[in-house]
């Protein structure tokens, strides 16, 4: 039996009671609200996860790509979201088989622009799709900004024989830097706005927001007009869940990464064997990459390649060869940066391995 002590690092660990709880505590509230849960893979890009994601009620899974899409076949999922702005025609081949093998295949339309590169694919994949129109509520990188230019978009999918018009998504990435004093009032603002641009097009058609920071407070206010939401860092948790955004408590952050003090040059500094080929160079808002899982005040400050630069409070308590867990600041970035993912049980055992299925799955 494997203990934390015998893994090498940088090692990426998951917390197998957390992540439990993490995907349950969603899924229920999710089923309390009538609100479907189609989880965004993108985080884990795990095979066992997505597997759990959809055993535990999700009808669907959200990818970003069309390799994480491929990836997840293997799950037996049916229903599969890509919600980015598909535009090459070489890989027309590659979103019909993905139709040929799953009951719905939702594809993405985020502007008026992308519906011109779009028509010229969706006919060469020649299968029947449902599309979901994106809707820019805040973050200003894909979707709409005028509510006419969905109506125009709808009226032109309704001219093309595959295509089903099915609905409209967000996603609230601006929420992760917002007042979170202020988020029920934004996220009202929200749904008024998705709400607004169906009813001018379809009353019947579906409303998909989707983020780890906004889930729970669209689920709140949803009052039946949301379908389904399609949050993806809730199932690890990171710096910007617990502290940027703060809807999640410290101890359900699921993922860890096991790093070794390999210098400490000055009684200021620290160096650990994990930068940011392990942690990305994604940081908070405070500018810290990651901090000591076990509540002292140590913060990754600075990254090199295969260097952590650690200063802090409790430094004095650092010694060269100290083993330290970090939560980072951004964890979807470090799930695709590693081969091999250790799952451990609350007592410190390694309960297995996993490869993350669709880690580099970037096309
Ligand atoms: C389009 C889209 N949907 C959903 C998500 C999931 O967001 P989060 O990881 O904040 O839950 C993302 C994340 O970047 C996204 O880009």
């Amino acid at each position: 039996m494997t203990r934390l002590d015998d893994l090498a690092t940088p090692s990426i660990l998951i917390h197998e009671d957390r992540l439990e709880r993490n995907l349950r505590n969603l899924q229920q509230a999710c089923d309390a609200a009538g609100v479907a849960l189609r989880p965004h893979i993108k985080t884990h890009k795990l095979v066992p996860i997505a597997r759990r994601q959809l055993e535990l009620g999700a009808p669907g899974l959200t990818c970003a790509k069309i390799g994480e899409a491929e990836a997840m076949l293997v799950t037996g999922v049916r229903e599969i979201f890509i919600a980015h702005s598909l535009v090459d025609l070489r890989q027309a081949p590659r979103i019909a088989a993905l139709a040929d093998q799953l009951d719905e295949l939702r594809l993405a339309v985020t502007s008026e622009a992308h519906l011109e590169a779009f028509l010229p694919l969706i006919r060469q994949v020649n299968r029947p799709v449902a599309v979901m129109i994106a809707v820019d509520t805040g973050l200003h990188r894909e979707g709409i900004r005028e509510d006419s230019a969905a109506e125009r978009i709808a009226q032109r999918l309704a001219e093309e024989p595959l295509v089903k018009l099915a609905g409209l998504y967000s996603h609230e990435g601006q929420f992760y830097g917002a007042d979170h004093h202020q988020r029920s009032t934004e996220v009202a603002a929200l749904l008024d706005h998705l709400d607004r641009v169906r009813n001018a097009i379809d009353p019947a058609l579906a409303i998909w927001p989707g983020c780890s920071v906004s889930a729970r407070a669209v689920l709140k206010a949803s009052a039946g007009r949301v379908q389904a939401v399609r949050p993806g860092a809730y199932v690890f948790g990171d710096l910007s869940l617990t502290e940027n955004a703060n809807v999640m408590p410290w101890d359900d952050v699921a993922l860890h990464v096991l790093a070794t003090v390999v210098d400490k040059p000055t009684a200021e500094l620290a160096l650990i064997d994990a930068g940011s080929k392990t942690f990305s160079s994604d940081k908070t808002a405070a500018d810290i990459a990651a901090r000591a899982a076990d509540g002292r005040q140590l913060e990754v400050f600075a990254v090199n390649e295969e260097h952590g630069y650690l200063r802090g409070k409790d430094l004095a308590s650092v010694k060269v060869g100290d083993r330290i867990a970090f939560v980072p600041a951004h964890v979807c970035t470090v799930v695709n940066l590693t081969n091999l993912v250790h799952v451990m049980t609350p007592d410190q055992t390694l309960r297995t391995t996993w490869p993350v299925d669709a880690r580099g799955k970037n096309q």
